[in-house]
């Protein structure tokens, strides 16, 4: 066949094996046999074979996977990943029901073209699997990432190609609504959860067990296992499957959508997977009905579902509403509740935590709870004990709700049985001895960083990948540090050398001189970084990454009081107490000084000074033409104002976009200048630097 047939030829067998694969994966409506699939199958890779030249990147045979990595690149999302508020109680979906209407006001965008400002809400089962941010660039795909920490995730490109499901390519829209007709956008990133469909974890299982292999916990474990392999290869044969169910980048005009409802028939139109499941509605009872429904069939499909998602359906009244640092503000998982069984307790232990806070827990005879062996579970601390009262040899009932660690929730009465003395905290701590302080209902060994507990726990942080990223830092090395004396505080982790290393069990001279330069490297980080490692109570990624923007240095932050901290949005008295308390701590202020002395921070830009929007305070409302609420913040930021949430005497502009909620009326009551999105471009865009 000459080039020109060929690459015709490919062309035509390309576009109609894809529609196939589509038909099957996506559809799972299949219209010609596995033989006549296999046929076209066969003739593309002859053809290709012959003209090696005319291989695309999205042709049908590309998803075989390519050659293993040495590790995944990290990388940042196109748009943050938020997790989702949630709660198994109707009482607190009621509530969130409550805050939206209360925050969109009467009349709101809500409910596009009523007046009866019935808000709606499109419902869709939580499916419990990986969850995975996947871009198409000009209908291509051309990038998947883990969520990671919301913020940066992990190129899982290679084996997020290799799942059957997952387009190359999207498909031609054919939708047009009374939005007008539909395209890609240039740019669509969309949120989706990869799940391995729960007949396919079972064989898959079976397989292991066969080969004297250890079986995995979870369709969800195996999941996200999988999609995080090295070598795309062996992702290729698990039999993955996914649920696209979230725009987070799109242009919504070009895609012809306004509500959630039409973003789903969006995707489902460029020939994304779309769950089938999902329901429009306007009222709790609705909601609860949906949820009844969803716990009825729950064991019927063929993928696990750990509750519904409650979204609000209209993208712009999104907007209006915003996120906290952790959670939308616009969306809500009313969680099923946690699944229980019953157990004997074999044994209490008290456990310290990375922090030091001393845990009792319950080892118990192994019992399967939804699918996964549980033998211990928390708890919690001396009075949930003593509450429960819980002791050696009882019966009881323990729960397990998704990912968080199984707890005892009560204990079953046993007539005429003798039971063991009371559970009582040890006075000393189980790891280092020393006297434990009571904090609350919690009992907390004071010694933070020299603690052979915590001190492993806490160099293990300071290395993981969000803090300073030192490679080759992990459990094991860290136990053996600790336990041969090589690190008896963390600073003592910069003066590690590579003959200490050399002779470690692990360790050869390559991997010692590796780590040893790991750590030099991680000695200049950035600010943040250094924050969430040091492992202060309640301060996690976000909230590290938000002090250092603010204060951009270590030393005007470990100097602020309660009240500086708490004027940064998302900073509320508890973190506050915890973060002055942490630097006020004797024992931590003297490892501080010789960790600052041993390292480099590195603060974030600052902002321009003196910018003409200095100290100017910016609230948005209604949605903006020609920019998303991120890209305004950008440029109000990028000329030193700031963006609030609320209308209060203290703003200083209110900028009105389309379908503006009732902070227009606010602005207008306290006479706050408002400006439409020309005057706010004229504001932001003209020059602000001096
Ligand atoms: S929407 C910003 N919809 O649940 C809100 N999430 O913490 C975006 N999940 O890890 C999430 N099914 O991956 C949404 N139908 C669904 C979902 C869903 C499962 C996962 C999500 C996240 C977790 C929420």
């Amino acid at each position: 066949m000459n080039r020109s047939a060929a690459r015709k030829r490919l062309a035509e067998l390309r576009s109609e094996i894809d529609h196939h694969n589509y038909l099957y994966h996506v559809r799972d409506r299949p219209e010609i046999s596995d033989e006549a699939y296999d046929k076209l199958f066969r003739e593309l890779l002859r053809l290709e074979e012959e003209h090696p030249d005319l291989v695309t990147p999205e042709s049908p045979t590309q998803r075989v996977g390519g050659a293993p990595l040495d590790s995944l690149e990290t990388v940042e999302h196109t748009a943050p990943m938020r997790s989702l508020d949630s709660s198994p109680e109707l009482s607190e979906v009621e509530r969130f029901m409550d805050r939206v209407e209360k925050a969109l006001g009467p009349g709101s965008p809500g409910s596009p073209g009523s007046d009866t400002a019935e808000i709606a809400y499109v419902l869709e089962p939580k499916l419990d699997g990986a969850s995975l941010e996947l871009v198409y660039e000009n209908g291509l795909l051309t990038r998947a990432v883990t969520r990671g920490d919301g913020q940066v995730g992990e190129d899982v490109t290679e084996n997020v190609r290799t799942i059957k499901a997952v387009p190359l390519k999207l498909r031609a829209p054919k939708g047009t609504g009374k939005r007008g007709s539909r395209k890609w956008p240039p740019l669509l990133a969309v949120r989706a959860e990869v799940i391995m469909p729960i007949d396919s974890f079972d064989a898959f299982n079976e397989k292991l067990i066969a080969e004297g292999k250890e079986p995995y916990a979870s369709p969800r474990n195996t999941a996200s296992g999988a999609i995080r392999q090295l070598d795309s290869r062996l992702v290729a044969e698990r039999p993955l499957d996914i649920y696209v169910y979230d725009l987070l980048v799109g242009d919504l005009a070009q895609m012809a959508v306004g509500t959630q409802w039409e973003v789903l028939e969006a995707l489902e139109d460029f020939g994304l997977r779309v769950n089938d499941l999902p329901r429009r509605v306007t009222s709790l009872d609705e909601v609860a009905d949906y949820h009844q429904r969803m716990m009825a069939i729950r064991d019927e499909l063929n993928y696990e579902i750990d509750g519904v998602v409650i979204k609000l359906d209209d993208i712009a009244a999104r907007d209006e509403l915003g996120a906290t640092s952790h959670h939308p503000r616009w969306a809500y998982a009313f969680k099923f509740p946690p699944r229980k069984e019953i157990t004997r307790v074999l044994e209490i232990l008290a456990s310290v935590g990375r922090t030091g806070v001393v845990t009792p827990v319950a080892i118990m005879r192994p019992v399967e709870i939804g699918g996964v062996t549980v033998s211990r579970a928390t708890l919690h601390n001396r009075e949930e004990v003593a509450r429960k009262d819980i002791r050696k040899g009882d019966k009881v009932r323990v729960q397990r709700a998704g990912d968080v660690i199984p707890q005892v929730v009560e204990r079953i009465p046993e007539k005429g049985k003798r039971r063991r003395p009371k559970f009582k905290m040890p006075k000393g701590c189980p790891s280092c001895g020393t006297e434990l302080i009571e904090r609350g209902p919690f009992s907390v060994c004071p010694n933070s960083f020299e603690c052979p507990a915590q001190l492993k726990g806490r160099i293990i942080h300071f290395g993981s990948r969000y803090a300073l990223d030192i490679e080759g830092l992990g459990e094991e090395s860290a136990k053996m540090f600790v336990e041969l004396g090589l690190v008896k505080h963390l600073p003592d982790l910069f003066e590690l050398k590579t003959e200490q290393l050399i002779d470690l069990e692990g360790f050869a001279e390559k991997s010692a001189t590796a780590l040893v330069d790991a750590i030099a490297t991680a000695s200049k980080t950035d600010l943040h970084r250094f924050l969430y490692g040091l492992g202060i109570p309640e301060v996690g990624n976000t909230v590290a990454r938000d002090l250092a923007n603010h204060f951009r240095s270590f030393d005007s932050l470990r100097t602020a009081d309660e009240e500086t901290l708490q004027s940064i949005d998302g900073v509320g008295p508890r973190m506050s107490e915890q973060i002055v308390a942490f630097f006020a701590e004797e024992h931590n202020a003297k490892v501080l000084d010789q960790l600052l002395a041993k390292m480099e921070l590195m603060v974030p830009e600052a902002p321009h000074e003196g910018g003409k929007l200095e100290g100017a305070k910016f609230v948005f409302t209604g949605g903006l033409d020609s920019m998303s609420r991120d890209e305004a913040k950008v440029l109000v930021e990028a000329a030193g104002g700031k963006v609030v949430r609320s209308v209060s005497k203290a703003t200083t502009f209110v900028v009105v976009g389309d379908k503006p909620g009732s902070k227009l009326a606010k602005a207008e009551e306290l006479g706050v200048e408002v400006l439409d999105e020309e005057g706010f471009r004229g504001l932001v865009e003209s020059d602000y630097s001096k």
